[in-house]
């Protein structure tokens, strides 16, 4: 029996900031966020949004009353969460009306989380294959105002359906991971950004993908020959060039002009949403699939997922004949109808985060057009409202 990603779908905010007026804002020179950091738009995370709603307005659209019906495990991976203790898949369960027979859990481990996710939900499936697992990475990537991650941020939540003989892509049993104690970003229980060492993490990173990835190939006597297309998670597109650069000079000339141009079909919606941080890997699946006419059903995917703290995986699937219609194909539309906010707007949006008080708190939800809003906190509980009910 084949197990794998059966449907994918996205969700972001519906503001962004462009980068080249962030880079003016800063006294930067835009080609070092355009061309350097490799962004283009960054998504503006409204106080109206948290990893909850994310995750609830990404799986929502895709999810049919079958669906529903058979899932019976959801897994939400964040770095950003919303409680020490409860799960967000909890609520975001509840939000999309699932069995309360389901297993529901948070998973982390930086941006890693979503596919030791997957991994769980996979061998699930393998397990009890007439039902089917929810797995969504959702996160709000935050560094600070002024910060050098700054232009790093951004949010966003990729929600996966894994099935039996699904659509997209089968999950090969190969996967080589590494986890060690590497402090290259981490962030205590007191703060609300992230502490990064940003070079080391980016060096880790690539060290990270080298390792598994080389590992990879002497364990399956492969070669880099034999991928259509390598994805990479995205905290900044750069990065992933930057590590597929590094594997490069094992390929011919026209492999490594092959290997590039996937890639910028796999950088596309990342250059225009930012981090996303454990959703990053799988925007950049997503985005090589909705955007690139050059692939075909069987066709190798490699993925390389990383999270810093650190851990890293290489692992592969298998590109099913019908793969486009697991996809989010309006996605591209509902990125160009974003509204764009200037540099001070982004920053007063940023500073309004709901508070990490106890205090009842109301927000502004009423020009959030997300089905699914965060209005406030009372009683210390987060209120949420599914503005189409
Ligand atoms: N035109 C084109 N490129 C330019 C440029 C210009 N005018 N000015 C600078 N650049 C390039 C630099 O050469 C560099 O490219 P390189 O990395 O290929 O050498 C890139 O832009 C970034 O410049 P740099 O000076 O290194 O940026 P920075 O010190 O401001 O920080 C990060 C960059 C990524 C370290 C920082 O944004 C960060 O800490 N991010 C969060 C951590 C993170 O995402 N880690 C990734 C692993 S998970």
């Amino acid at each position: 029996m084949q197990v794998g990603i059966d449907k994918m779908h996205f969700a972001t905010s519906h503001l962004y900031v462009d980068m080249a007026e962030l880079a003016d804002a800063r006294q930067q020179a835009p080609d070092k966020y355009l061309i350097g950091i490799g962004q283009s738009q960054m998504a503006v995370i409204p106080p109206s949004q948290d990893t909850v709603t994310l995750a609830a307005n990404a799986a929502y659209p895709m999810l049919t009353a079958e669906d529903i019906a058979a899932i019976d495990l959801v897994v939400v991976a964040t770095e950003s969460g919303i409680d020490n203790s409860k799960a967000a898949a909890i609520y975001v369960a509840k939000l999309l009306g699932l069995s309360k027979r389901a297993r529901t859990i948070e998973m982390k481990e930086a941006c890693y989380a979503a596919t030791a996710g997957l991994q769980l939900a996979a061998d699930h499936i393998r397990v009890h294959p007439t039902k089917k697992a929810l797995v969504i990475g959702s996160d709000i990537a935050r560094y600070g105002l002024n910060s050098a991650g700054e232009p790093t941020q951004g949010g966003g939540a990729v929600a996966m359906l894994v099935s039996a003989d699904p659509q997209i892509l089968v999950l090969n049993d190969d996967s080589v991971v590494l986890s060690d104690d590497v402090m290259d970003f981490w962030r205590p229980l007191y703060h609300t950004e992230a502490l990064v060492d940003g070079k080391y993490s980016s060096n880790i990173y690539i060290d990270y993908f080298q390792d598994v990835f080389q590992a990879y190939l002497k364990e399956q006597s492969a070669d880099l020959a034999d991928f259509a297309a390598l994805t990479f998670h995205l905290p900044y597109t750069k990065m992933g060039l930057k590590a597929l650069r590094s594997v490069l000079p094992m390929a011919t000339t026209d492999q490594q002009t092959t290997l590039l141009a996937h890639f910028e079909h796999a950088r596309r919606f990342s250059r225009q949403v930012g981090n996303l941080y454990t959703g990053s890997l799988y925007l950049g699946l997503l985005s090589l699939l909705v955007s690139d006419p050059d692939l075909k059903a069987g066709d190798l995917i490699g993925l390389f997922s990383y999270g810093s703290g650190a851990e890293g995986e290489f692992y592969t699937g298998r590109l099913q004949p019908n793969y486009q219609r697991g996809l989010d194909l309006e996605l591209p539309q509902r990125l160009a109808r974003r509204q764009r906010v200037n540099v001070a707007e982004y920053e007063a949006l940023f500073n309004h985060q709901l508070q990490w008080i106890a205090d009842d708190q109301q927000l502004d939800y009423q020009n959030d057009p997300q089905r699914f809003v965060l209005t406030g906190q009372v009683n210390e509980q987060r209120q949420y409202l599914d503005q189409q009910a």
